[in-house]
């Protein structure tokens, strides 16, 4: 792990499979990283259905990444897509967040590099993460991990409450 982090350096970092007790800690923590500000479409469908739905269908791949203090700074949440009548499946990198305090320490790297092992035992043919266009520390975060073909997709709102 780096030691260039904005945050304090904690060497004990490690990524383990989520269990039922780390549900409100990553819920928590998604709260916090998932600001309306930065991230405003994670922000608007991130909650706690959101995790327990995925701890009750795929907890397998809900990875966590604790500290030295055995606390959840950072986590990933995927799933498997199978088409059906084909050979294609796909591997959803759903949502991905660390604790600001241990930005750019390469938590994130090592949770997306443990997702793609649990992907590749799953024999899934390809990767796909989505996020907003301007969210630049995730799209580099990406492109870094190779990631290609970023493809525009546009949301729009409708405020109805000055209809
Ligand atoms: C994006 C995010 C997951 C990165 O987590 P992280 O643990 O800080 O990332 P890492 O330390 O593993 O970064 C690895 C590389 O990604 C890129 N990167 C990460 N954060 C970046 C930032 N803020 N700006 C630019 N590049 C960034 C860099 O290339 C970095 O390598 P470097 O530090 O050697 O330059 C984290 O900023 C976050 O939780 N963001 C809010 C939630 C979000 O947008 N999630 C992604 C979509 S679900």
């Amino acid at each position: 792990m780096k030691t260039s982090g904005s945050g304090a350096f904690d060497p004990d970092i490690k990524i383990r499979t989520a269990t039922i007790d780390d549900l409100p800690a990553i819920f928590h923590l998604g709260e916090k990283v998932f600001t309306p500000k930065d991230v405003s479409n994670l922000y608007r469908t991130w909650d706690e259905y959101e995790v327990t739905s995925l701890f009750n269908t795929e907890p397998e791949y809900m990875l966590v990444a604790t500290n030295g203090k055995k606390k959840v700074v950072g986590f990933a949440l995927g799933t498997v897509i199978e088409k059906r009548r084909s050979a294609w499946s796909y591997g959803h990198l759903l949502w991905l967040g660390v604790d600001t305090n241990y930005s750019r320490m390469g938590i994130a790297s090592m949770l997306f590099d443990r997702f793609r092992n649990l992907m590749e035992k799953a024999e899934v043919r390809m990767l796909i993460i989505d996020t907003q266009a301007d969210n630049e520390a995730a799209i580099n975060f990406f492109r870094n991990k190779g990631f290609v073909n970023p493809i525009d997709h546009i949301y729009m709102t409708l405020n109805l409450e000055n209809q």
